[in-house]
């Protein structure tokens, strides 16, 4: 185990890394390029009657988009987890917390409140599944209520465990632990990747322990096999570079998850608003955006609402030209579907 002190200088290099560095999948894309969806020259709509709303893990949103967790911890992370609560706020969107490991087991409290400027939005909780085993339900359930949160994210990140030098080799255990906080937590879960994607069998096994909610965390955005390249010595730095394209697209994992009759937030690659509405129509609830909405705070709050708007404005405007007055319309709208996210289905 990693000692606590190590816990703050790795979020804040994982900061650094995924504002500026190279840490994106090379020849693996999310899949977005293999879905078209195909345009209505009369759609019959004016763009304002658009209806963006859904619900996810029991709230409304009026527009389909999670700011991914990201951060927590830190003083750093304390001003952007408040600058992109607040923009979920404004917006009707959600909002994830990083991790919440440091509030876990050193009690630092820096950038776990965010209820002040988020009062309505939709807060996610979030701790490993390895670290949830760990403690008690009830413990569980006090971070979420420390951070006003109202729902809870168990992430699962074997990739970029095995790729980080001081990362968990044990993952025996994880479903049992999501049995267990599903039935005893009161709150919706949310199970989630961090960019590797989540399979169909995955879905399955998650539907029989009581999963209702998840999210894809597929490849094809931030890797985080090449987050922790940069950070590992050389041994396992080439087993990171061999392995920093592993994943499931996000694409091919919406179309797997969405038929099980799971809420599917698609996170991981999620670029734009059209790409936002290839994952709607694939059938996801809502996507997800990390590292896109990191870069965009680092350049300022208005730069942030600017990337949020733009993305809500791609998506509305690609459900006017699908003549899809709302997301359950959208999901019904004919689209073309590339061998490659065709062969991934199978
Ligand atoms: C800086 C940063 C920190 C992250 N930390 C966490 C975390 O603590 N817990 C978690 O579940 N996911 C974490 N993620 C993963 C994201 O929630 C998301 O699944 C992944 O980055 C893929 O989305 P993207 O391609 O839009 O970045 C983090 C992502 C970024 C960019």
């Amino acid at each position: 185990m990693p000692e606590p002190h190590d816990i703050a200088a790795r979020k804040a290099d994982h900061l650094a890394l995924c504002t500026d560095g190279d840490v994106g999948f090379v020849a693996k894309t999310a899949l977005w390029e293999q879905v078209e969806l195909v345009h209505d020259a009369l759609p019959e709509l004016a763009l304002d009657q658009i209806d963006l709303g859904t619900t996810f893990l029991g709230k409304r949103l009026r527009a389909p988009l999670v700011i991914a967790a990201m951060t927590g911890g830190t003083a750093a992370a304390e001003a952007i987890n408040r600058d992109l609560a607040a923009a979920a706020e404004a917006h009707g969107l959600g909002f994830g917390f990083g991790s919440q490991r440091p509030l876990l087991s050193r009690g630092i409290e820096a950038g776990y409140r965010v209820r002040d400027v988020a009062p309505t939005a939709l807060v996610i909780a979030n701790l490993g599944v390895i670290q949830a085993g760990a403690v008690p339900t009830a413990r569980l359930l006090e971070l979420c209520r420390f951070s006003g949160a109202d729902a809870l994210a168990l992430h699962l990140n074997p990739g970029q465990e095995m790729a980080q030098p001081e990362g968990d080799r044990d993952f025996r255990g994880g479903l049992d632990t999501i049995r267990r906080v599903v039935a005893e937590l009161g709150l919706p879960v949310l199970v989630k990747e961090t960019g590797c994607g989540l399979s169909r069998r995955v879905g399955e096994r998650l539907l029989a322990a009581g999963v209702r909610a998840v999210d894809t965390g597929g490849a094809g955005g931030t890797s985080w096999i090449a987050v922790e390249m940069h950070r590992a010595d050389a041994d396992r730095r080439a087993l990171a570079e061999r392995l920093r394209d592993w994943g499931i697209p996000t694409a091919a994992s919406v179309a797997g998850l969405a038929p099980l009759g799971l809420e599917v937030c698609a996170t991981g690659g999620v670029a734009n608003g059209v790409d936002a509405a290839k994952a709607l129509a694939l059938g996801a609830r809502c996507v997800g955006v990390a590292r896109p909405l990191l870069q965009a705070q680092a350049r300022g709050a208005a730069a942030l609402d600017a990337a949020i708007q733009s993305l809500l404005a791609e998506l509305r405007a690609v459900m006017l030209l699908t003549g899809s007055a709302d997301l359950a319309a959208l999901r019904a709208a004919p689209r073309v579907v590339g061998p490659a996210r065709a062969r991934w289905i199978e």
